[in-house]
């Protein structure tokens, strides 16, 4: 019999933050205390509200929904728009998604060919470049730099296009790992540029809500062809109930509705559930998102005594992203020296940038603030900076 070889199209990297937590996980089994910064996902749990709705969800059946999912949901989206931006959303045009990995697969799919060429910035979320690669989609990575607080622009979108054109391109405010976020001119700039070039457009917005330099704009007011992403994940701490939204061009929504039919029917019920009562808790998620800037405060004034003075903008979600290179060239031994000795875990870059990502490691804030601060302790003595 024949190798049973898996199709080049899956051969996508792993992410290397699980060889972090693994190492992590080692030293906690030999009695080590580790502060964890290197996961991008909340502590806290999903608001209580949310967890209320769930339970009373249990007692009843839980059966498939609509495709395009719960309408009460899905209008409660649209409602947010218009508390959160000031904008009319017609709820026909909102998606849930199990996630909003989900929601890309169903973008991508929706929006390109097998062959488009889809811009997305680097350093970047690496699932980008291996979803677009399994799709048979080429990325296009676009450098960025500090130059232009490390965002693509309108400029750099345009020569990138005139060197070979390309179909689509895909930005996140905030971003990860970076935590930078784009202004809203220039965010509405860069989806004129590419509209007058035929490029289709993708927000990804799931950062939303944990803005600390300035508001988040969401491209949903600049364009009704942009693809918006969202999720309950990070400003609901839901990351393990998989649900997300994603707000598509109208012309989009049906081709999308039959695409989720034959992927995956509808999305978890309870999930559902949970995230329209969520939408009663933001007061609970207000109080964690004063704990992340409590934490990012902590970051910011005690990495630099601690050694580590050069990061990239601390803007939103909850990423510091800081260049190790002072210390070493290869930012996967620093970030295991530093879980070692330290016991602190962070991500290298190397993870969510080809190029560079070996003069970089990011920080995720998320965590309790007692332990940032010991966190900032834990680094300064490891460098002897204490
Ligand atoms: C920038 C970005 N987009 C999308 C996701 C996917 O999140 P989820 O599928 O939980 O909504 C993540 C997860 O960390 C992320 O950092």
């Amino acid at each position: 019999m024949s190798p049973l070889l898996p199709s080049a199209r899956s051969d996508v990297p792993p992410f290397m933050v699980m060889d972090v937590m693994a190492a992590a996980a080692r030293i906690e089994a030999a009695g080590g205390r580790v502060i964890h910064m290197e996961v991008g996902q909340p502590a806290a749990p999903a608001p209580s509200t949310a967890l209320e709705a769930a339970r009373k969800a249990l007692s009843g059946p839980l059966a498939y929904t609509e495709a395009l999912g719960i309408p009460s949901l899905r209008a409660r989206i649209a409602r947010h728009y218009g508390e959160r931006h000031g904008l009319a959303i017609d709820p026909a045009r909102v998606i849930v998604t199990t996630g909003s990995s989900a929601g890309f697969l169903l973008a991508f799919l929706a929006l390109f060919e097998p062959g488009a060429r889809v811009a997305i910035a680097t350093p970047g979320y690496p699932p980008y470049r291996h979803i677009l690669t399994a799709l048979g989609c080429e990325p296009v990575l676009i450098e960025t730099t500090a130059e232009t607080r490390w965002e693509i622009t309108r400029d750099m979108l345009l020569a990138t296009h005139r060197q070979k054109p390309v179909d689509g391109l895909l930005v996140a405010s905030p971003a990860n790992p970076t935590g930078t976020m784009i202004e809203a001119g220039a965010l509405k700039e860069l989806i004129e540029a590419a509209e007058s070039e035929g490029i289709r457009f993708i927000s990804d917005e799931i950062y939303h809500g944990l803005d600390y330099a300035f508001a988040a704009a969401t491209a949903a007011g600049m364009s009704p062809r942009a693809m918006i992403i969202n999720s309950f994940s990070k400003y609901f701490c839901m990351t393990g109930w998989r649900i997300g939204w994603m707000l598509a061009p109208e012309a989009l929504v049906r081709p999308i509705e039959r695409l989720q039919q034959n992927l995956a029917i509808s999305v978890p019920t309870i999930a559902q559930i949970a995230a329209e009562a969520a939408f009663a808790g933001r007061d609970e998620m207000e109080a964690v998102k004063h704990g992340y800037e409590e934490n990012r405060q902590i970051l910011i004034t005690g990495l630099p005594k601690a050694g580590l003075e050069k990061f990239l903008p601390v803007d939103g979600a909850f990423y510091l992203y800081a260049d190790v290179s002072r210390f070493s060239n290869d930012s996967f031994s620093f970030a295991k020296a530093m879980l070692e000795e330290a016991h602190v875990a962070a991500t290298p870059g190397v993870d969510f940038d080809p190029l560079r990502g070996h003069r970089f490691i990011r920080f995720c804030y998320a965590g309790a603030t007692a332990e940032m601060q010991e966190a900032v302790e834990r680094i300064g003595s490891w460098l002897g900076r204490a």
